[in-house]
Parts: structure tokens; C-alpha cells; sequence
């Protein structure tokens, strides 16, 4: 890993997607946020224009990838960004050749696609528009672009795609399993984990190989190894999809692992989601046989196809079928995402996936539909006809059955992101040692340790510590999160880190280790989705940017192949309340637009017959109801963050119609355009001290979701959808009005959370905004300047004061270190953000007011105000899809305005869009307002200057007047509103 690499953030360098070969740079995406240089080195300090290359052509990306070796969009979309030198550059036309083969587009031939010159801006969802795209077909691509004066730039830096098995009829492999003769096991306790299994095969290459690619999937998770040498180095693969409907494969590029003579590829199995512990299914008493384990399956299953072609155009394929061999008395003998991994280093099979190995002992595989029906029973609530909801098990078959539908894998890989050395060792007991790794996350730890054979180290690991110094386990509920390692002897030591489980923790405990261990002794490893950072801030309270770090780790232990709500108790789920809160967040702080494209699927497949969306997706089992009021919002609200993120229409086409029949849904159940209190009631989760009803919540929400689909309608043509949407809209928000708001603009429903939606969701007439406005700010101050607002009314409440002249108690909240504040859980040592505001506390350590058991340490939903750091406090946002168009309008609070804590006076942020960096750097200092601002070329911006008058701004230290590419609009509320080209410019006013 490098963590000392230079932090890289350009997208090129970043290299997402490729699963095979690439090492360590996202580690370095992610590390950056940690080092001082990558704020130092943002573009908000950049020079003043200078002239320059004219437009440079880079990032060129297709679905979101970098070089993807296999999706399955027939018509994939390309993107680049364009950088420049110079103020005001944009791109005026573009021309994309893309050729079946490198050399071809060397020679400048576009034999597959050849756009010739397209007159216009767009650097985005280009849709590829040639010829017919077949299975395993390369595509290599390059752009070149016309500037504003006409003059084309040099090609870009060729890249590739390449398309995966389309058909059905492609896959020649079978799904392989072992002889599966154990029982179903019926039992909450003792736990069942099986081992991981070990599968090989040997081949010949009978020639040199021009190239070699594999296509891979399980029912369950696996890696591939192909001569010794893994292939790729994601984590978790294919991800969790709901077999039954769906599974997902993998391509890699091997071409440079395959030797022409003896070959032999091997492949690890494990339990994985499809039939490992999941969730809270063995809390529950839910899933398959009330134990939570088995959710789609009995037996893990492994389907790969090598496709080797030969220098001479010859083809050879390699594929799953009975003639593998398979054993599961390698080293690992346990592996569950929840429980962890048991490792016996004496069991290991040194060259068990090179040529030469000897398999005798090992069985034949079988194909996995040979293991016959397994009769089972499952376990699942239901949604009550009345009164309490009932626990109602089923009879099912838990044996073999293909997905319906195999996909290409649209997300990012996991992958270990980030390696963290422990600060400290501490022994609260003989032989008991813990590592404090001064960091929580999510990952595994990597041991060393040196001793006699046989000897069983026993890795635990916890969040936090008791205050007696033990490992506080309690809050992982039925999560064992333990693994184990027994030592082979080697003399020159061993090294063990787990492949097929992760913990979120900070502190690792070590019993049974072999002598004194050492800070050497455990390395963290932190595995995530790859996602890179592309958000950056720093301003001038320490606190809140060490709250920044604490929102961005959070972000990182919970994706981990889709957005969960914590990475450590058995939960881990794809919570949608927790999603559609935090997903705007999400996409300031890293690119996840591969990421959600993914879970999107899983989303929008979890759909309720009603047409609800669940609480959680994938939806393994159901527990109490079925849906919850703004959980089941969710299948709206992302999809409509990423469009509005990343200007991707096909999200919303795809989304569309499930999408539609939620509303249908809501509408139904809706009473005279109202929404009801119905489904789980979660309502404004952890609230304090105040509850907001849930038919309230439920109207705002069905207001919220109909103005977003109205919106996304317009965005792909469905303009008369669209006008249906809106008037929906008008009756809710009229029905609303009529309910809860009082002609003062004061609500019915007095709590800080109903005015945080209500004005969040624009359900108030334009008068009456100010006025509930004041009414939250004095309900607040009313409250001691504390909140009260839980999940739900949290995230809007500081944009919403922000928005209704209240800027000045949005900052003072943030800057808060009551409780409860962001503030006062850092002040009580947190480096994640809580699940509650006070999970802990110096003064009463776990026995406050919070039950062990619900009390995670990184769960992101109330980093959720990071949003409104970046998009108020910095002042970045987009001007309608996409940050083609930005605004910069920072709200700095005013000198003096807080009592209690000098108030933020400088604030320095960037985030990477799909446009280019934007930067927005402001100071407040002796009477004068400083704002450094970036934006990217081929982007225009509205930069709102808080001033005085419009002559007293200056940029370097010019008048407006005399300065290329800003021109002053108009003065509003006290700012100077300027229309402002590309590039980097310093400004300067009285304000
Ligand atoms: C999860 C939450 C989730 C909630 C529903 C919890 O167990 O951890 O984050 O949204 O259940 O209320």
C-alpha cells in the first residue's frame, strides 16, 4: 500500500475498474485526505491565469471506469475531462474514434466508431454510437477536442473497454460445487462455519498467447489465483446481489499470468452473503431455519471461463466443470463475514494453484446442481393484516439454482485502501494484549508472529475499550468478529491477514500470541469500496475538521460493496433511511457514481410487490414491516442524487419505472393527499427528546419524492409525466399547508424536525419561509442552542437555517460541542461518526443512556451535515445536473456571532466533479472577505461575493472592470453576484 505516495488525485492515475494487476494508488486517493499537502496543494491557491496549453483531453472513462476489461452496456458511455491554463476555455466540439484494435487507433482509425467532429460542450454520458458491440469485443478509444477558438488539441492518451459475455449462450462453464453431505444445521448455537474451499485445474497453452481473459462468479464470494499469483486484488467478489434474481461476474485480464506450457488456475470459495451469517438473522430469529445463515442457498458454487487467444488467432477455453478437483482442508477453516476467519497455517497447500501440484487427496467437484434439493424452512416476518406483526416460516429449497440473470459487475472492487500502524500496545490482563490503532475503520488486521507450530493466536476486535482497559464487544450483538490463526512454525516468521470477512474496529486484542508482540506485530488494513476522494476541507476550527475526517472514515467503512449502515454489529445492511440521508454527502466526498449505479440495481430489485421500497437493500428477510416512511424514499431520493451528482440520465431511465409505481404506491395509500402513518415506524430515528408524528414525516416525504420525479421527468423528456408530478406536488403541498401550517408560518407539528422538512422540502408558500425560519431558530435557542432532530431532521436542519437567514446558528450548531453536536462527540474522542450522540461519554463511558447493543461507532447518517459543509459553509454546488454549471456561494457566519467559540473564519474545500476540480477558499479578515475560487474549464460558475458594493471587489488585486472572464450580474442580499469563466481567481471585498 502507499500510503506515503504523493497524493494523486487526477482520475487517470486513479485507475478504477480494472480489476486485474493495478496496485495501491486508490490508497493514495484515499490517504490524501490525512495529508497536509493535499489541502495545501488545492487549486484555490492557484496562480492567477496564465496562458497555457490551450484544452488537454484526460480521465477518459467509460461507465464510470477506467479501462473496465468487461461490462455490458451495448451502448456504453465515454466521458473525459478537459483542463486548461487558460480563463474562460471551453471545449466546442469533440470527435471520438474508437477501433478494434490498438494499432488501428494509432493509425487514427475509427473502424468501430468514428463520431467526426461534434459541435459542442459535452464531456459527459457520451453514448457510444457504432457498430454492434459483441461479446468479449475490445475497445480501444481516444478524443480529441476544439477549443473556444476552434483549434483542435492533440488525441488524448488511448484507452480501452471491453465487453463481456452478452449472451447466455457464452458461458460454456458450469457452476461447480463440492460433495456437500453436511446437515442443514438447525441451530442458533454452537455457530456452523464451514471452510473455505480450495479449487484447481490444470491446463496447457499450447502457444504464445496474444491474450487471456477470465470471466468469474460465485454463489458466495471468491478469489482467483492463476499460477501462483492472485488475479486482481478485489475483495468480496461478485458482491451481493439477490441470487435468486441476479448475480454478478467479473472479467480480468490475465494475459500476462498465462505461459504457454503447463498452466493451472486455482480458486478460493467462501460462504459470503449467499449462505454465510447475515445481517440479524440469528439475533432475529429470522432467514433460513431462524439462524440467519443459508439466505439463498446451501452450497457456494464457482462458475469461471479462461478465454485464451493465441498469437495466431487460435482459441482455447478453460472452464468450470466436474473435472476440477476441490478440498475444504486447506487452511481456512472458517470464513464468515460476521464471525470472522479460522486460518491453520499447518493445513496450508504451498502451490496448490501452480502446475505440478499434487491433488490426489483432493475430491473431484461436482456440478452444483448435483447436490440435490435440500429441504429447509425459512423464516421471514410478514406484513400484519393487523394488530403485531408475525414471524411466519415457509418451506424452501436451499439447493442449487442458476441466477436468473448474469450481469457484468457495474461497481468498484473492493479493496485494501489504506494500511494503519497501531499508536499503542496495552495488556489489561496476563497474556491479553490490545492494539489500539488510534483510527476506527473497517477491514481486517494483518499478524506476524513467529512460534512453535500449533500454537492458536485468537484476534478479537472492538471499537472502543471498557474503562478497565478490556475490549468493549457488546455492541457487535451475535457478530463474532473474531479470527484465528494457528502458526505453521515457521523460523522466519508468518504473516496472516483474513480474505473473507471484515470487522469495523479500532483495537485488536491478541491472546494466545507467542511471546511479547510489538507495534509491528498488527497492521491494520482498511478495505472499502474503491471510491476515490474527491472531496477536500479544512477551516479554521480544529473541531470540524476533525469532525471532516471522522465523516470521511465513516463513509469508508460502510462501502463496502454497498452502502451499509455500520460495518461492525451483525447488521450491515443497505439501509435505505441511512442511504437517501447520506447519499448527497456520499457524492461530495468520493465518486460513487459506479458505486450507487450498482446498489441502484439492488435497490430498485427489492422493490415490494406493493411497490414500496424496502428498508434495507438487497432485502434478504423481512423483518417487522416490510418498508418504512423515508426509507422506502430512498428508491427516489438516490437516484435523483446521482443524477444530479454526476448529470446521468440513464440512472433515472433505468430507475424509471419502479420508480413510478412507488409513487402510484404512495399515492394509493395515501388519504386525500396526505401521507399516513403506516410501515415500520422509525420515523425520525434517534431523535432527541422529541418526537415528530409519522404522518407528518410521511406527507413531507411524498411531497419530497413527487418533486423529485417531476424533476427527473423533465431531465429525460418526460415532460407530461413531468406536469403529472407536479401538479401531484401542488396537492400535496396544499393539503400540507392546510393541515399543519398556521398563517404565521408556524406548524401544527412543533417540533425543530417538521420545520426542518417543511422547509427542506419546499412545502411552504415563499412569505411564510422566513417567518418558520425564525420559528426553528427560536425553538432551538429555546432548547439551550441544541438540537433535538434524529436521522431524519438532522440533515436538512442546518441548509434549511442556512437558507432562511439563520446562517449564523447553522455555523454555531455545527461548531456546537454540547450535546448534542458533532462537537461533543468529538470532544469525547471519536475519529467516526456515532450512531448516537453520546455512545459513549468520558464521564459515564458506556452506561449512559445507551443500550450496548444499538450503539455502533461509524454510522454515517449524521454525517450527513457534510453535505452542507461543502455546499453552504464552502459555497460549491451545481447549478442544475452535473457542475457543467456551478455556483460558489459561500456563507461565512458573521465575526462574533457565537458566544461560545470564535466562529469559522476561514474555510478552504475542493471536490473533484466530473467536470474538473472546483475550489472555494474564503477568509474573513480585518473587515475584508478573501475568496480563492477554481473552476474547471468547459464549466461556467456564479460566484456570489459577499460585499459592500460591487466597485469595492477586486480580483488579484484588480477592479472588476479591468478582469478577463467575470462579469458582475447583479447585487443580491448583500452579495455581488458574478457570472464567472473557467479558471482560478482571487477576490477580494468589504462585506
Ligand atoms: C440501523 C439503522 C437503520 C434502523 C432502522 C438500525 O438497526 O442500524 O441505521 O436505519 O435500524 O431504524
Amino acid at each position: 500500500m502507499n500510503t506515503n505516495q504523493k497524493p494523486l488525485l487526477t482520475w487517470n492515475t486513479l485507475n478504477r475498474g480494472c480489476f486485474a494487476g493495478r496496485g495501491g494508488r486508490f490508497g493514495a486517493a484515499w490517504a490524501s485526505v490525512w495529508l497536509a499537502g493535499a489541502l495545501a496543494s488545492s487549486p484555490a491557491s492557484a496562480e492567477p491565469a496564465a496562458a497555457g496549453p490551450a484544452l488537454v483531453t484526460e480521465q477518459l472513462r467509460c461507465e464510470y471506469l477506467v479501462n473496465p476489461p468487461g461490462i455490458d452496456a451495448r451502448q456504453p458511455r465515454l466521458s473525459w475531462v478537459v483542463t486548461s491554463g487558460q480563463r474562460g476555455q471551453r471545449q466546442t466540439g469533440y470527435q471520438v474514434l474508437v477501433a478494434s484494435d490498438n494499432d488501428r487507433l494509432g493509425q487514427d482509425q475509427g473502424d468501430l466508431w468514428d463520431t467526426g467532429k461534434v459541435t459542442g460542450g459535452q464531456t459527459t454520458g457520451i453514448v457510444y454510437g457504432g457498430k454492434a458491440l459483441a461479446s468479449r469485443q475490445r475497445c480501444y478509444w481516444k478524443v480529441k477536442v476544439w477549443d473556444k477558438d476552434g483549434k483542435a488539441s492533440a488525441w488524448s492518451e488511448a484507452a480501452m473497454w471491453g465487453m463481456g459475455l452478452l449472451r447466455p449462450g457464452d458461458w460454456k462453464a458450469e457452476y461447480i460445487s463440492f460433495r456437500d453431505t453436511t446437515p442443514v444445521h438447525r441451530f442458533a448455537q454452537p455457530l456452523f462455519l464451514p471452510p473455505a474451499r480450495q479449487y484447481r485445474k490444470e491446463f496447457a497453452a499450447a502457444k504464445a498467447v496474444r491474450h487471456a481473459t477470465i470471466y468469474a462468479t460465485a454463489l458466495g464470494i471468491y478469489e482467483l489465483h492463476l499460477n501462483g499469483q492472485r488475479v486482481g486484488e478485489a475483495y468480496f467478489a461478485p458482491g451481493w446481489s439477490d441470487y435468486h434474481q441476479r448475480a454478478y461476474y467479473n472479467t480480468y485480464d490475465v494475459t500476462a499470468l498465462v505461459k504457454p506450457g503447463a498452466n493451472a488456475l486455482g480458486a478460493w470459495v467462501a460462504d459470503g452473503w449467499y449462505s454465510g451469517y447475515i445481517g440479524f438473522g440469528l439475533l432475529t430469529g429470522i432467514g433460513t431455519e431462524a439462524i440467519g445463515r443459508y439466505t439463498y442457498g446451501k452450497t457456494p458454487a464457482l462458475m469461471a471461463q479462461l478465454e485464451v487467444e493465441y498469437a495466431d488467432g487460435s482459441r482455447q477455453t478453460v472452464v468450470t466443470d466436474p473435472s476440477w478437483k476441490v478440498t475444504g482442508a486447506g487452511p481456512i477453516q472458517e470464513a464468515d463475514f460476521l464471525m470472522g476467519e479460522s486460518y491453520d497455517a499447518r493445513q496450508e497447500t504451498p502451490g496448490w494453484s501452480k502446475p505440478g501440484f499434487d491433488d490426489a487427496k483432493w475430491q473431484a467437484a461436482i456440478r452444483a446442481e448435483d447436490n440435490g434439493a435440500v429441504k429447509a424452512k425459512f423464516y421471514e416476518y410478514r406484513n400484519p393484516a393487523s394488530g403485531a406483526p408475525k414471524i411466519e416460516g415457509r418451506a424452501v429449497d436451499l439447493g442449487f439454482k442458476r441466477p436468473p440473470t448474469l450481469e457484468a459487475y457495474p461497481g468498484v472492487p473492493v479493496r485494501a485502501i489504506q494500511e494503519i500502524k497501531p499508536i499503542a500496545i496495552t495488556s489489561p490482563a496476563d497474556g491479553v494484549y490490545i492494539f489500539n490503532l488510534g483510527q476506527n475503520f473497517a477491514g481486517v488486521a494483518r499478524l506476524k508472529v513467529t512460534g512453535p507450530a500449533g500454537t492458536r493466536v485468537r484476534l478479537r476486535y472492538g471499537e472502543m475499550l471498557h474503562p478497565d482497559g478490556r475490549l468493549m464487544t457488546e455492541n457487535l450483538r451475535k457478530a463474532r468478529a473474531t479470527d484465528f490463526y494457528i502458526l505453521r512454525g515457521d523460523l522466519n516468521g508468518e504473516t496472516y491477514q483474513p480474505r473473507f470477512t471484515f470487522h469495523g474496529f479500532q483495537y485488536v486484542e491478541l491472546t494466545g500470541y507467542p511471546g511479547k508482540p510489538d507495534l509491528e506485530t498488527i497492521t491494520g488494513v482498511a478495505l472499502q469500496s474503491d471510491t476515490p476522494l474527491t472531496s477536500g476541507f479544512e477551516c479554521s476550527d480544529p473541531m470540524v475538521n476533525r469532525l471532516f475526517k471522522n465523516i470521511v472514515w465513516t463513509q469508508r467503512a460502510n462501502f463496502i460493496d454497498l452502502p451499509t449502515d455500520c460495518p461492525q454489529r451483525d447488521e450491515r445492511f443497505g439501509w435505505t433511511g441511512d442511504a437517501q440521508i447520506y447519499v448527497g454527502t456520499a457524492t461530495y466526498n468520493a465518486d460513487v457514481a459506479a458505486f450507487y449505479s450498482k446498489w441502484l440495481r439492488e435497490l430498485m430489485e427489492s422493490q415490494r410487490p406493493s411497490g414500496a421500497f424496502p428498508g434495507y437493500a438487497p432485502f434478504p428477510f423481512q423483518h417487522g414491516w416490510d418498508f418504512g416512511t423515508a426509507w422506502c424514499d430512498a428508491g427516489v431520493i438516490c437516484p435523483w442524487t446521482i443524477w444530479r451528482a454526476y448529470g446521468d440520465t440513464r440512472i433515472i431511465e433505468r430507475c424509471w419505472e419502479p420508480m413510478t409505481r412507488f409513487i402510484a404506491w404512495r399515492k394509493s395509500e395515501s388519504k386525500g393527499c396526505l401521507g399516513v402513518a403506516h410501515g415500520n415506524e422509525w420515523g425520525d430515528w434517534l431523535a432527541v427528546n422529541e418526537k415528530t408524528p409519522i404522518d407528518y414525516i410521511d406527507t413531507a416525504y411524498f411531497a419530497y419524492s413527487t418533486r423529485l420525479m417531476a424533476e427527473m421527468a423533465q431531465a429525460i423528456g418526460k415532460t407530461k409525466a413531468a406536469a403529472d408530478y407536479r401538479e401531484l406536488f401542488d396537492k400535496i403541498k396544499a393539503a400540507f399547508n392546510q393541515k399543519y401550517v398556521k398563517p404565521d408560518g408556524s406548524l401544527t407539528v412543533d417540533t425543530q424536525t417538521a420545520y426542518a422538512l417543511a422547509l427542506y422540502m419546499d412545502l411552504l408558500p415563499d412569505n411564510l419561509r422566513a417567518p418558520a425560519g425564525a420559528r426553528l431558530a427560536k425553538k432551538i435557542s429555546d432548547n439551550d442552542t441544541r438540537m433535538s432532530t434524529g436521522f431524519l431532521g438532522t440533515r436538512p436542519l442546518l441548509p434549511v437555517l442556512s437558507a432562511t437567514g439563520q446562517n449564523d446558528l447553522a455555523v454555531r450548531l455545527l461548531q456546537s460541542r454540547k450535546y448534542p453536536s458533532w462537537g461533543y462527540e468529538v470532544e469525547q474522542g471519536a475519529t467516526t461518526i456515532w450512531e448516537r450522540w453520546n455512545s459513549y461519554t468520558k464521564d459515564k463511558g458506556f452506561g449512559g443512556e445507551q443500550n450496548a447493543s444499538m450503539n455502533s461507532f461509524a454510522h454515517y447518517s449524521f454525517g450527513a451535515v457534510c453535505e452542507w459543509m461543502f455546499s453552504q459553509l464552502a459555497g460549491i454546488q451545481t447549478d442544475g445536473p452535473g457542475y457543467q454549471r456551478i455556483i460558489i456561494r459561500p456563507m461565512p457566519p458573521s465575526p462574533g456571532s457565537n458566544p461560545d467559540h470564535k466562529p469559522i473564519d476561514w474555510v478552504r474545500a475542493h471536490y473533484d466533479s466530473i467536470h474538473g476540480r472546483i475550489a472555494s477558499a474564503w477568509k474573513v479578515e480585518g473587515g475584508q472577505f478573501d475568496l480563492e475560487v477554481t473552476i474547471p474549464a468547459n464549466t461556467i460558475a456564479t460566484v456570489f461575493v459577499p460585499a459592500r458594493t460591487a466597485a469595492s471587489i477586486t480580483e488579484s488585486e484588480k477592479p472588476l472592470a479591468q478582469v478577463e472572464g467575470v462579469k458582475l450580474l447583479r447585487a443580491e442580499g448583500g452579495r455581488a453576484v458574478l457570472a464567472v469563466e473557467s479558471g482560478s481567481y482571487r477576490f477580494a471585498a468589504e462585506p
